[in-house]
């Protein structure tokens, strides 16, 4: 059955974005794929919190991308999450309004993989500065997908730069078209120069 994807895109900077640019190109225009460009849409952060519950009711699969700042996610998708999710909708007794949907992370880091690991310069990898996103995902009752990780944004050529768009790409049309999460858990990590 297809899943219709919305896929919340948070970056501030449009113009100067390269990484996110090019996932966002990969996932404009693909059949039932939602782009949704929180910036844009709300420059002055004043969210439509009925209007984006709508929209997440219509679709299956929600996808936040985003470069990581501050080991999280920029400014505008927090205060999505704090006002869009609500109590009686999102979570609580009453609140099943994403029973049942996928959340995906697909985020984009300056940092190398190896900076994300034990003896680097983060010590955790980005799978755990994830986690509340995925306690997030579970509180909702959604299914937490593997996140799509982009690594070491900064040593990625053009080229490199459209492999991983292209897989980005593969990764959205697949999980429209078969059962979200019912595909083959990683690969994939992306890493900055591959
Ligand atoms: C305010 C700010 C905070 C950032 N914080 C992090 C961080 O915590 N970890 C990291 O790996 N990269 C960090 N970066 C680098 C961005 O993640 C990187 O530039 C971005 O993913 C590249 O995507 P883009 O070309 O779409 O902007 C930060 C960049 C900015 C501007």
């Amino acid at each position: 059955m297809t899943q219709r994807i919305l896929v919340l895109l948070a970056h501030p900077a449009r113009r100067r974005s390269r990484a996110n640019a090019a996932l966002r190109r990969a996932a404009e225009g693909i059949a039932d794929v939602t782009l949704h460009d929180l910036y844009e849409a709300y420059p002055d952060f004043l969210i439509d919190v009925d209007r984006e519950q709508a929209l997440l009711l219509r679709h299956d699969v929600i996808v936040f991308q985003h470069p990581v700042y501050w080991y999280s996610c920029p400014a505008i998708l927090k205060e999505w999450q704090d006002l869009v999710l609500e109590h009686g909708f999102a979570y609580g007794r009453a609140g099943t309004a994403l029973a049942g949907k996928a959340l995906l992370s697909a985020v984009t880091a300056g940092g190398s993989e190896p900076a994300y690991g034990p003896e680097g310069l983060n010590r955790h990898s980005l799978v755990e500065f994830l986690r509340p996103f995925e306690a997030t995902a579970r509180l909702c009752r959604m299914r937490w997908l593997p996140p799509f990780i982009l690594h070491g944004t900064h040593l990625l050529d053009e080229a490199a730069l459209a492999r991983h768009a292209t897989a980005y790409r593969a990764l959205l049309e697949g999980l429209r078209d078969g059962p979200a999460g019912a595909r083959p858990a990683p690969p994939q990590h992306a890493h900055g120069g591959a």
